[in-house]
């Protein structure tokens, strides 16, 4: 076992390890020194060691043996233990360790995961639960395309952190509490005599619903004052007030659900009411500490590199957004053991992660150092955007009513597999499924394969086309693979135990040098909340594929045994990747 442990898992760590032993032996005295190794795509190897250029300025002028920087990376290719895996190694330019791997120790890895499963090559990670706060749309108002990437983003890291075995909690953090319900109470009252019989239908859209109320509200000072207490008998529990309040959520709740339920993506709500009743508990904790003071009759905490100050109080005594987050945070790290807390929101919302989390580690809940462990981060993303380079939105409608953009990808979809004949060939629910998997699996990728950061423009013909960086094309890439295995009629379970994996074409090679990289591509794009990183990935194998596929034929060939097993390991990662990203794969096409 303690062997397979080695010989598993991320090839750049299992490469960075050799060169730390060799670190070791080239300068003993620099013990704190980390191995830097990196995939590179050169003419001289797969990988590369550049810690001797680093290295020389801190051992020059010590008494070293060496003469710069090229002699050290001489050195550590010389003091890198015996391994298998190495084909060769050479020392370029100021010093650079080039490393080519070796293909048979490819093969035999490839081999390896194809009889372990590819759950072996999942990331390590040092924690055993992390908080994903994801998605979170607020109650009566519209759950628009921010909170869809959200969702979507968010559901990808809360898997790859499933993956590395972490015990994901999945947070809805809904806005279900705030000044507004008790308009949107008294408006129930007012409009629906009936309202604990009255049905979602009969309520209607929630979102009108709000925009009446609101003008209500702005309109009859009576009707203001009346909102305004109900808000009072709403938080002091009043059974009438908390039913009504109830019976709104409920609404809202519905119709998030119908999104979730087309993403496949499962969580768990624990809206902002939840953590009401720990906000003076935690201010009092605070406050101990010292870090709350008045301000304007307002309580706030004054932070370092922050012009204005973080209020946990407001002047009329009420709590809001941040008292809200940081109970939760509290919350999460104390009650629920998190270790790591993830929330994922547009960027517009960053400078209020950063003061809720310097004010946790202020109090000392959080290390002062951002990469230890417990730790906070912010997943911050860019806006969707229109054709028009605005903010998205649909044709006529002020609003993007997320269940029709999502019922769209699946109409657009449908007609395109019809356009293929596929309606006469497939069952009416082989037609549905793909429809869904490449449908909504389009509108995921679309968002997940730029970097989070960036504003992304939202184009259905784009991302429904079946040529270039879209779920489409990966999908029908995969889809091709596996009847190609059909058609060879091989038992593939047979074959992984009998045939053995050669790699002696370049295209071979390649393909199989990228299969073994998925491991570092994974922990990559978890540990930097990344899932471009995957989506590139993803892409950048399909490609190697291509490539091979053209130039290596498979069936009936004397190396049909070896080019099948890597066609398996292919569809094998490739699927993890769709599982990651939270994409359906699709088998036929
Ligand atoms: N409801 C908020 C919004 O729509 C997002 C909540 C994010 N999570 C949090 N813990 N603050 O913008």
């Amino acid at each position: 076992m303690a062997n397979d442990e080695e010989t598993l898992g991320s090839l750049k760590k299992q490469l960075a390890k050799l060169f730390e032993a060799s670190l070791r032996v080239t300068v003993p005295t620099e013990t704190d020194v980390e191995p830097l190794v990196a995939a590179c795509t050169g003419n001289f190897g797969d990988y590369q060691c550049n810690n001797a250029m680093s290295l020389w300025p801190r051992i020059k002028g010590k008494g070293t043996e060496f003469r710069g920087p090229p002699a050290v990376g001489q050195a550590l290719m010389k003091n890198i233990p015996q391994s298998e895996m190495i084909e060769k190694c050479s020392v370029a330019g100021p010093g650079f360790v080039n490393v080519v791997i070796s293909k048979n120790w490819i093969a035999k890895s490839i081999q390896k995961m194809l009889t372990h499963g590819i759950g072996e090559w999942a990331p390590r990670l040092s924690i055993q639960r992390a908080v994903v706060d994801f998605s979170s749309p607020n109650i009566a108002k519209e759950m628009h395309v921010g909170h869809l990437r959200s969702t979507i983003i968010g559901d990808t890291l809360a898997r790859m952190l499933e993956f590395s075995n972490v015990e994901v909690l999945r947070r809805n953090h809904v806005g279900d509490w705030g000044t507004q319900f008790g308009m949107l109470i008294e408006f129930l009252f007012e409009k629906f005599p009936n309202w604990e019989h009255a049905s979602e239908t009969a309520i209607g859209d929630l979102q009108a619903f709000y925009k009446a109320s609101k003008q209500r509200f702005d309109e009859d000072p009576v009707f203001k004052e009346r909102a305004q207490k109900a808000v009072v008998k709403l938080q002091g529990g009043e059974p009438k007030y908390r039913k009504a309040w109830t019976q709104i959520c409920d609404i809202s709740r519905s119709e998030f659900a119908k999104v979730y339920q087309r993403l496949g993506v499962t969580i768990e709500e624990k809206g902002e009411s939840f953590y009401n009743p720990y906000i003076p508990g935690v201010l009092e904790k605070l406050s101990n500490l010292g870090l709350i003071e008045e301000s304007q009759g307002a309580r706030v905490i004054f932070l370092e590199g922050f012009n204005i100050p973080l209020i946990v109080v407001k002047s009329d005594g009420g709590y809001n957004y941040a008292s809200t987050d940081l109970a939760a945070i509290w919350y999460r790290l104390n009650e629920e053991k998190a270790e790591w807390i993830i929330y994922v929101t547009d960027v517009g919302q960053s400078q209020h992660f950063e003061m809720v989390f310097k004010a946790a580690k202020r109090a000392g809940w959080l290390p002062a150092d951002n990469n230890s462990y417990p730790r906070a981060n912010h997943v911050g993303f860019g806006l969707v955007l229109g054709e028009d380079g605005k903010r998205f939105r649909t044709r006529n409608t002020e609003v993007v009513r997320l269940v029709d953009l999502l019922d769209e990808a699946k109409t657009r979809s449908k007609a395109a597999l019809i356009e293929r004949g596929k309606d006469k060939e497939w069952t009416e629910d082989e037609l549905e499924q793909t429809a869904e998997a490449v449908g909504y699996g389009a509108v995921k990728y679309a968002d997940l394969k730029n970097n989070r950061l960036t504003n992304y423009t939202f184009n259905f013909d784009q991302m429904l086309n079946d040529k270039g960086n879209t779920a489409v094309y990966l999908l029908y890439a995969h889809a091709r693979i596996c009847s190609i295995i059909r058609k060879s009629g091989k038992d593939m379970e047979e074959l992984k135990k009998t045939a053995e994996i050669s790699l002696d074409h370049p295209d071979e090679r390649v393909l199989g040098l990228h299969l073994l990289q998925f491991a570092e591509n994974v922990e990559e794009a978890c540990t930097n909340l990344l899932p471009n990183v995957l989506c590139e990935y993803l892409y950048n194998l399909s490609e190697n594929f291509t490539k091979f596929y053209s130039n290596c034929p498979v069936i009936g060939k004397p190396e049909e045994a070896s080019r099948l097993l890597l066609c398996e390991a292919t569809a094998v990662v490739m699927r993890q990747c769709f599982h990651l990203l939270g994409i359906v794969p699709v088998y036929k096409i």
